[in-house]
């Protein structure tokens, strides 16, 4: 049989971009009432943000661990992320009024949070050996071959 030769390639950051983590804890699995209106929530989210690529979504994964899903985004800017946040005429605003009225009547079942991060040219580094091309963030911004001088993780960060 022939010899596979692995397929390495990078993500191409040209510009900066926003890595955005988005999830929910179940902390009490039987109050399902408290937490699987924020489960729920974050489907038609998504499908929204695929639909108007002008909002500045690029692309996202779900993962699970345990007792926690998280929602794995990249977006063109901070500030694309943040208007889409406050704008009343898409999801998630009224999300946002709604997980708060169910917070406060309830009981701490559910755990939400999210942090975001930065990305810029320079300062990242990332490699897929084998993987599907639309995966991760070389799939959001395009990926390249790895090369000669790109060899080693120091020399893509550069
Ligand atoms: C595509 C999915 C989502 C995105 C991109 C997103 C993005 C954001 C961002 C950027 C903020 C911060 C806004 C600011 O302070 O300027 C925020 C806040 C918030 N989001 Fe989301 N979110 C998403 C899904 C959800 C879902 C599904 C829920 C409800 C279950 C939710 C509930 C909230 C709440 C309650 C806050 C306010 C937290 C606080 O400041 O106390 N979000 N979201």
């Amino acid at each position: 049989m022939a010899k596979h030769i692995p397929v390495r390639t990078m993500a191409d950051v040209k510009e900066p971009l926003v890595l955005f983590l988005i999830g929910m804890r179940i902390n009490t699995f039987w109050r399902v009432w408290e937490w699987l209106p924020s489960f729920l929530a974050m489907g038609p989210m998504i499908v929204e943000l695929y639909k108007n690529p002008e909002l500045g979504f690029l692309s996202a994964r779900t993962e699970m661990a345990g007792r926690t899903i998280t929602v794995i985004q990249y977006w063109k800017s901070f500030e694309a992320l943040e208007a889409y946040a406050a704008n009343a005429e898409r999801k998630h605003r009224p999300a946002w009024t709604a997980f708060y009225k169910r917070a406060t009547s309830g009981t701490g079942a559910v755990g939400i949070y999210h942090e975001t991060y930065v990305i810029r040219p320079g300062e990242v580094e990332s490699l897929y050996v084998d993987m599907p091309s639309g995966f991760g963030l070389g799939g959001a911004v395009g990926s390249v071959p790895v090369g000669p001088r790109t060899e080693s993780a120091r020399e893509r960060k550069g």
